[in-house]
């Protein structure tokens, strides 16, 4: 019997619902929240009304692009955390409601672990190119920056994590210094293109073992700014792509270190990159090049499936209802998981 699962994701900003069928996407919707651009950041209240309004219409599109009638689906995925409680609380609901009214099981998923399996959605056209175990992920998000040690599907050691602010946050951050909207991230990796990442230099942070910390970066970005604003009111527009570029390539750096430390320490090859921030072309392009220095396997995964998506929610659904991992009906959405 073939397994349909619905997944439904809305722990930030995104409203998304995908169709997957034994491990193959047959839909990915999402629904993005243009209304926080306004205000630099996510405002969690605007983010749950927007998945209330949002997620019937997506869910719906999502059976139909699937070509799925509600009676096909065997169980229904949806992220319990970490993530905004009021968004949670939204997609939480809906799924608890669908299952009910089908009589079908219910599937929690942490979305930390639903980002690193992207990795093991399947593809028709490159059958069995999937990570093989332990797999070692670095999951960089606007929320999040780990390292994560994959042995199984659904067995996972967190090697390392950021001690203050996520490597997302710290692109936003300083992106907003600079004038630009939320999510500065894709902005930067854009202008960098035409800047100089040698141009000028920030400060990388001093942590022990396999933390990452960012906080000191963006102080430091912000405190040079000022300096230079002082000199010269224009600045930033007259060295926007040098310090963009600059400013990417010391968040590049302090991530690849960590993955260079994990991998020897742990003695693990097969290394892959997941979360919004797997986006950025140049966090790419240097995973790529390390990994032909260090005869690495590595797995960067598609754009799509990079920043907040269902898919991901619907392929850790796959491997737990493969085990039969399900929740019962009483189950509260987590902002901490
Ligand atoms: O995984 P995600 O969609 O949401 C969280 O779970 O946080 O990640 C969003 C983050 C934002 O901080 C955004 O600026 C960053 O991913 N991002 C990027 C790029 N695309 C998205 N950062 C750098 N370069 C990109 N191309
Ligand atoms: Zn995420």
């Amino acid at each position: 019997m073939a397994v349909t699962i619905l997944a439904i994701e809305s722990s930030c900003d995104d409203t998304s619902a995908a169709v997957i069928r034994d491990g193959y996407i047959l839909s990915n919707l999402i629904a993005s929240q243009d209304i926080h651009k306004k205000y630099g950041g996510v405002v969690p209240e605007l983010a749950s009304r927007a998945h209330q309004a949002n997620i019937v219409p997506v869910t719906d599109q999502a059976l139909k692009i699937a070509g799925i009638s509600p009676s096909e689906i065997n169980a229904i995925a949806f992220t319990r955390g970490p993530g905004l409680l009021g968004s949670l609380l939204v997609g939480t609901s809906f799924a608890k409601g669908f299952a009910l009214s089908l009589n079908i099981p219910l599937i929690e998923v942490n979305h930390l672990q639903a980002h690193v399996l992207v990795h093991f959605i399947r593809k028709k056209e490159m059958e069995d190119s999937s990570p093989k175990f332990p797999f070692l992920c670095l999951l960089v998000s606007g929320g999040h920056t780990r390292l994560i040690l994959m042995k199984d599907y659904l067995e996972m050691e967190v090697l390392g994590n950021t001690i203050d602010d996520a490597a997302g946050e710290a692109f936003d951050k300083c992106g907003k210094v600079m004038g630009f909207p939320y999510p500065a991230g894709p902005i930067i990796d854009r202008l960098s293109a035409a800047g100089n990442k040698k141009a000028f230099h920030f400060t990388k942070p001093n942590v022990s073992g396999l933390d990452f910390s960012f906080s000191g970066l963006k102080t430091n970005f912000l405190y040079f700014l000022r300096d230079k604003i002082k000199e010269d009111p224009e600045f930033i527009e007259k060295n926007k792509a040098d310090l963009c570029a600059s400013l990417q390539y010391t968040i590049i750096n302090i991530l690849i270190s960590k993955v260079i430390k994990a991998a020897a320490e742990t003695g693990v090859r097969e290394i892959g990159i997941a979360g919004g921030v797997s986006a950025n072309s140049g966090l790419r392009n240097a995973l790529i090049a390390e990994a032909g220095k260090r005869n690495w396997k590595v797995f960067i995964p598609e754009f799509s499936y990079t920043t907040d998506n269902a898919a991901m929610i619907g392929i850790t659904g796959y491997y737990k209802f493969l085990k039969g991992e399900f929740s019962k009906h009483d189950i509260t959405p987590l902002a901490r998981y």
